[in-house]
């Protein structure tokens, strides 16, 4: 029995990473999925790839009317959306002193207000149609505690996990269960990046702050995105109806709350 087998889910920056691998796993669990993505045309490779009926669909989640084109869009492709997953973000790091207001806006427009906004215009959507929903925030072990070079991002993070908080509670009437997973370090091109800027602040070489994160996992080894897949579904499905706003690690060990 497929455990998502009818449900339709909207996955936010899923044309890569994490979001992808969520993707896959929906439609292996037999939903059919919309993949929202500032790239366009990643997000439609990936659909394509994908197949079992899904769609891309373009979105920017700083934009309100890209938002609420998204959640149009992927309603007349799929029928409703019966699961949301906030997933699109971006990193930054530097030091404090050199933090700029540009950096700061940037990510908490994306990492902030594009999850709230998002789950916004889905949960307006769910409420009008009345069969309640799921809706996922993606947070980070970022968000559970500060980091010396990422005070920006650690705190978008942690408001990721105050906005499931008290969105959960505030959506449980309507049958809306808003939970979040929190991973530790995952494989993938965003990893990439943070790499270049960890070798850019702290004077590493290219893949030596990888390398050296990877090995501090308790469980010995870098996340994957497939290593978070089954928490996605478990909090998309039927099982999870009691559960609500709760932010759960799926980091190999890395962080206890
Ligand atoms: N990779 C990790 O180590 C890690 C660790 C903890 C938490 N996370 C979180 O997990 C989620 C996925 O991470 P990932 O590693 O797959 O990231 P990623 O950078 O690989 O993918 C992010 C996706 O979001 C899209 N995106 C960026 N800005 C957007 C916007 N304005 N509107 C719409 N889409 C936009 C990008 O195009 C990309 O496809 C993020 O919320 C991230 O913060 C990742």
């Amino acid at each position: 029995m497929k455990r998502l087998a009818g449900k339709t889910a909207l996955i936010t920056g899923g044309a890569r990473g994490i979001g992808r691998a969520f993707a896959e796993a929906y439609v292996r669990e037999g939903a059919r999925v919309a993949i929202a993505d500032i790239d366009f045309e990643g997000a439609q490779a990936a659909a394509e790839k994908l197949g079992g009926g899904s769609a891309a669909v373009r979105l920017d989640v700083t934009d309100q009317a890209s938002i609420e084109q998204a959640a149009a869009r992927t309603v007349a492709d799929l029928g409703r959306i019966d699961i949301l997953i906030n997933n699109a973000a971006i990193f930054t790091a530097a030091p404090v002193s050199e933090i700029t207001r540009n950096d700061y806006d940037c990510a908490f427009a994306v990492n902030v207000a594009g999850t709230l906004f998002t789950l916004q215009a889905v949960a307006r959507h769910m409420i009008e149609r009345g069969e309640g929903g799921k809706i996922i925030n993606m947070a980070s072990q970022a968000g559970r505690r500060g980091e010396p070079l990422v005070a920006v991002y650690c705190a978008t993070k942690a408001a990721v996990i105050s906005l499931t908080q008290s969105a959960g509670l505030n959506l449980i009437r309507h049958g809306i269960n808003v939970n979040a997973i929190s991973p530790g370090v995952v494989e993938g091109e965003h990893w990439d990046g943070v790499d270049a800027l960890f070798a850019k602040h702290e004077g590493k070489a290219p893949g030596q702050k990888k390398q050296e994160v990877a090995q501090a996992v308790p469980y010995g080894r870098i996340g994957r995105g497939e290593d978070l897949t089954g928490m996605a579904v478990f909090l998309a499905s039927d099982e999870a109806e009691y559960v609500v706003a709760q932010t759960y690690n799926v980091d190999g060990g890395q962080w206890m709350s």
